[in-house]
Formats: C-alpha cells, structure tokens, sequence
C-alpha cells in the first residue's frame, strides 16, 4: 500500500489536549460527516445545507466523485471522530478545470483552536501541487468568522450573488471570494 504523502496528512493535539488527525477521506468517513454536516445545519445558517441532508449515502457518492473527478477531500478526526471536512471540487470542462471550490466546516467544539485554518492550509497547498490557479468559494455575508479565516490567508472578495440559497429563514445572497494561486507562485 502507498503511503498517504505527508502533504495530505497533519496530526498534533489539540489546544484542550486531544488527538487529532487530518487526513484523506475515506468512504467509512461518511456516516460521521453526514451527522457533522446535519449538527452544524442545526446550529442556524452558517452552511448552505438544512438539517436532514444530505444522508449518508448522498454523502458517501459525493465523497468518491469529489476525488474521481480530481478534487480534494480531506477529514479531521479528534480522537478518532470525524470532527471537520474540507472539499476542492473540480469544475467540469477544461475551460472551468483550473478554479477548484472550497468548503470546510469544524464541529462546534473544536473551533478556534487553529484546525480550521489548518484544513484551509492543506488545500491551498494541494491545489498550487496540482497547478490550480484559482480557489473560490462562497460564504453567508454574515458568517464573520469564516470570513476571517479566508481574508486572513489572502482570499479576496469578488461580489455578491443575490438570493442564491433558500434557507428556511428566506433566500440568501451569498459572498464569493477567490484566492489566485497563479499570483503566488
Ligand atoms: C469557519 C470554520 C471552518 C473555521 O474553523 P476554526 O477551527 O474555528 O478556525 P481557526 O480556529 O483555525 O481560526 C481561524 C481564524 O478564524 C477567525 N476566527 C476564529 N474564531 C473567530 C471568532 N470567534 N470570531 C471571528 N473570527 C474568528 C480568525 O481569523 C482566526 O484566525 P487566527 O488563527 O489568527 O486566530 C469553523 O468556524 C466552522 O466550521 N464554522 C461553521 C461552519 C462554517 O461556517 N463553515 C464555512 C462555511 S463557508
């Protein structure tokens, strides 16, 4: 078996003094990240998701197509549980190939303890390996912490898409921020 590069793999403890892993997913990731992406849609609007999906299996399909399609997707485990997420998804088309998107999400107890600019990090990283020249990503206007952590690694703002999401509180605008890898190189 090859061993996973250690580009793709992070492990230390965290700031309340657990175990912790990132690592690439793994098809058995996908009941535990299903729950983490429902607990978080029961927190309020800070995901474009509601509770109760995506089940398991949707969840399971996505993660293989993610990574048949090139992209990225990365698990972090706190003592051994699926505790936070970050996806690169490849466009279709060679016109779209060189932009991945990014979305990331850490459970509710483990943030702020510096794991979720580490998964940012990791896929930076990957996308100048495989020579993307473009991160984007899309971010609730009112989701300050998120917006924190992608201005504070060089994501720029680069407009508002109007009512983009239904939300059960109504149709949300969302922010679009891109990150140039090409700039950086
Ligand atoms: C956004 C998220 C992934 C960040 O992960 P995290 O582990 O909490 O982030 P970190 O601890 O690495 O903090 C990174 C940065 O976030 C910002 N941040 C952290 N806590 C913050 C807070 N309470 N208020 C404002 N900004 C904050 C800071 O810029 C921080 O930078 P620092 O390292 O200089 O302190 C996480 O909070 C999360 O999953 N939130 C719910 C789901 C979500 O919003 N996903 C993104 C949807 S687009």
């Amino acid at each position: 078996m090859t061993a996973t590069p250690s580009a793709l793999r992070r492990e230390g403890t965290t700031p309340s003094g657990h175990a912790y892993v990132i690592r690439p997913s793994r098809d058995d990731d996908a009941p535990g990240l299903a729950a983490l992406i429902d607990a978080v849609a029961r927190e309020g609007e800070l995901i474009a998701a509601v509770p109760g999906e995506p089940g398991t299996l949707e969840q399971s399909s996505r993660l293989v197509s993610i990574v048949l399609e090139g992209g990225l997707t990365l698990t972090l485990e706190v003592d051994g549980v699926p505790a936070g997420h970050v996806l690169v998804q490849r466009r279709a088309g060679s016109h779209y190939a060189h932009v991945g998107e990014v979305a990331i999400l850490v459970s509710n107890p483990q943030r702020g303890g510096g794991l979720g600019r580490s998964l940012m990090e990791m896929a930076i990283a990957w996308g100048h390996a495989v020579g993307l020249a473009k991160l984007s990503l899309r971010v609730f206007p009112d989701n300050q912490r998120a917006i924190a952590l992608y201005r504070s690694l060089g994501f720029r703002d680069e407009g508002l898409v109007r009512g983009e999401v239904r939300m059960p509180s109504g149709d949300k605008d969302m922010l679009l921020m891109g990150l140039s890898l090409s700039d950086r190189a």
